[in-house]
C-alpha cells in the first residue's frame, strides 16, 4: 500500500516537471542536448512547475462579467516620480511612472547596482519612500558603497533578502513606497517552485509576484537582471514581456562611458539613451554627449568620419574610425566594435560592386569611438567615408559631418530628423555636411554637400595610390 502511494507520488512529480531552455525559455517535453528553438547547446534544464491556479480546487469558480469601458474614460495622468537625474529621467520618458515595473539589464559589473543606488538616494532625498532590496550584497557592502558615493545620509530603506515571500510580506505590511528596487531578479526564489534560484521558472514566478504587487499597490518596481553573453544563467529575457519598460545598461568594460538604453517603454519613447561616465564617485550624467564623444578627436588623421546620428529624441555626433590592413591569410578579416558586422559587409560589397573600389585584399576594422553602439542605418555614409578616407590616405574635411543610408543599388537615401542632426553639427562648430541629395532642410551656417550616390563620395578621393601605409596593394 505504502509502495503504491510512493509510486503515485513519483508519477505526480514527473507530471509536474518540464524541460525549459535556460537561454530562451522554450518548453520541451523531454531533455535534449540542443534547444530547437534557439539552437543553444546544453541549455535545457528540468524544472518543477507549479500546479495551474485552480487545478487543486474542486470548484473552478464562477465566471465574473467585466465592466467594459470606453477609451475616452476619465483617467487622470499620474504624476511621475522625477528623480532629478536628468539622463535617467529622460530614458524613462520623464520620470518613473507610479505602479510601473522596469527591468534594468546588463552585464555583471557594468554598474547597475551603482546607478540604482544613486537613483534611490536621489528620489529619497526628494521625500519619496524608497526600499532597496539586495539579494547579492550584504547590508554592510551596500552601506560601504553608499558612503563611497556620498549617499549615506539619504533616507533609503535597505534589506538583504532573497525569499520573495518575505520580501512581499514586508512590503505589504507597510504603506507602499514610491519605488522598490530588487537587485537582482536572478537571486530571488519562491518556495512555490522546486526549481533552483536563477532558473527560468523561478525568475518568471518571482517577477510575476512583484509585478502583481506593483499594479495592486501603485509602487514602482525596478528589477535588476544580469545578462550573460553565453546565456548560462537564465536571462531576464523571459521577464521582458511582463514589465512596462526594459532598459539596458551597456558599455565597453575599458571605457568610462555607460549608456542606458530603453529598448521597450510603455510610457515613453523607446530607443532613448542616457549617457553616464563612471568615475570615483559613481556614475556622472553626461549632458552634452556629442562634445564628450568628440573630445579626443584628431581631425587630421585619415580613416575617421564624424557621424551626425540620432539616439532616441537627441542628436549625437560620434566619430567612426576605420582601419584597412593588407590581408595575411586567404580570407580578409572584418572586425567591428559598436556597429553591425552584416551592415559593414553590405557597404563593402556596395563599394566593390557599384563603385569599383577593390577591398578584397584588405582586413577591415571598424570602431565607434567612446564605446557607443550605433544601430542606425543612417551611419552608412559615415562608415563608407571613413573606409574611403583610410584607403586613400586623405582625411575628410575636418569640419565635416556625414549621414545617409546606402541602398544596395549604391543610392544614398534620405534619413529622418535631418534638421536635428544638422543643428547639432552647427552647435559643435562643424561647417560642412555630406547629406543625401533628397534632403530638403537648408541651414545657412552649413555648406551642404548633396550625395545622390555613393559613387559621388568615392569620386572625391584619389584612390589610385592605394594604402597610405604601404602605398601598394597586396598581390
Ligand atoms: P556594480 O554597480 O556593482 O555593477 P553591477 O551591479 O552591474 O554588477 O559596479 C561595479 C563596477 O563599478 C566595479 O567594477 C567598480 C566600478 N565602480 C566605479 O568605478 N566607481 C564607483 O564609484 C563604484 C561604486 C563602482
Ligand atoms: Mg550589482
Amino acid at each position: 500500500m505504502r509502495a503504491a502511494h510512493r509510486n503515485l507520488e513519483i508519477l505526480v512529480a514527473r507530471a509536474n516537471s518540464t524541460f525549459i531552455c535556460q537561454a530562451c525559455g522554450a518548453i520541451h517535453a523531454r531533455w535534449a542536448g540542443k534547444c530547437d528553438a534557439c539552437g543553444g547547446w546544453n541549455t535545457i534544464v528540468e524544472e518543477g512547475v507549479a500546479a495551474p491556479i485552480g487545478a487543486s480546487a474542486k470548484k473552478p469558480g464562477r465566471a465574473r462579467s467585466l465592466a467594459l469601458e470606453t477609451l475616452s474614460g476619465a483617467t487622470a495622468p499620474s504624476p511621475r516620480h522625477v528623480t532629478g537625474n536628468s539622463e535617467f529621467d529622460r530614458v524613462c520618458g520623464g520620470g518613473i511612472v507610479p505602479g510601473s515595473v522596469l527591468l534594468v539589464g546588463g552585464d555583471p559589473g557594468i554598474g547597475k547596482s551603482t546607478l540604482l543606488l544613486q537613483i534611490s538616494a536621489a528620489l529619497a532625498r526628494r521625500n519619496f519612500g524608497v526600499t532597496y532590496i539586495s539579494g547579492e550584497e550584504a547590508l554592510d557592502q551596500i552601506r560601504l558603497r553608499a558612503v563611497r558615493l556620498g549617499l549615506a545620509d539619504a533616507p533609503v530603506q535597505i534589506a538583504a533578502e532573497t525569499h520573495v515571500r518575505d520580501i512581499l510580506a514586508t512590503l505589504e505590511s507597510q504603506s507602499p513606497p514610491a519605488l522598490v528596487i530588487i537587485d537582482s531578479i536572478q537571486t530571488l526564489w519562491t518556495n512555490a517552485l522546486e526549481a533552483a534560484p536563477g532558473t527560468v521558472s523561478q525568475v518568471r514566478a518571482c517577477a510575476q509576484d512583484l509585478v502583481r504587487y506593483a499594479k495592486n499597490r501603485g509602487a514602482a518596481v525596478i528589477l535588476v537582471g544580469h545578462v550573460t553573453k553565453d546565456g548560462q544563467i537564465a536571462g531576464p529575457r523571459v521577464v521582458e514581456h511582463m514589465v512596462d519598460a526594459v532598459l539596458y545598461f551597456e558599455g565597453e568594460r575599458g571605457h568610462q562611458f555607460r549608456i542606458l538604453r530603453a529598448v521597450k517603454n510603455r510610457f515613453g519613447p523607446s530607443d532613448e539613451i542616457g549617457v553616464f561616465e563612471m568615475g570615483d564617485m559613481g556614475l556622472r550624467e553626461v549632458t552634452n554627449p556629442s562634445a564628450v564623444f568628440l573630445s579626443d578627436r584628431d581631425a587630421r588623421v585619415a580613416g575617421t568620419a564624424v557621424f551626425a546620428g540620432i539616439e532616441g529624441t537627441r542628436p549625437l555626433l560620434v566619430e567612426i574610425q576605420a582601419l584597412l590592413a593588407p590581408t595575411s591569410f586567404g580570407t580578409p578579416r572584418r572586425a567591428v566594435v559598436g556597429w553591425d558586422t552584416g551592415r559593414l559587409a553590405m557597404i563593402l560589397a556596395v563599394l566593390e560592386a557599384r563603385c569599383g573600389v577593390s577591398l578584397g585584399g584588405f582586413d577591415v576594422y571598424l570602431n565607434v569611438a567612446g564605446g557607443l553602439r550605433i544601430t542606425e542605418p543612417a551611419a552608412d555614409v559615415a562608415v563608407a567615408g571613413a573606409i574611403l578616407s583610410c584607403l586613400s590616405g586623405e582625411p575628410l574635411p575636418p569640419d565635416s559631418v556625414l549621414f545617409g543610408e546606402i541602398s544596395l543599388s549604391g543610392a544614398v537615401r534620405a534619413v529622418s530628423q535631418t534638421e536635428l542632426r544638422l543643428k547639432e553639427a552647427v552647435k559643435l562648430g562643424f561647417r560642412q555636411a555630406f547629406c543625401p541629395a533628397s534632403t530638403k532642410v537648408n541651414i545657412p551656417e552649413l555648406n551642404h554637400i548633396a550625395l545622390a550616390t555613393l559613387g559621388e563620395l568615392t569620386g572625391r578621393f584619389d584612390l589610385a595610390e592605394g594604402l597610405p601605409a604601404s602605398r601598394e596593394r597586396p598581390e
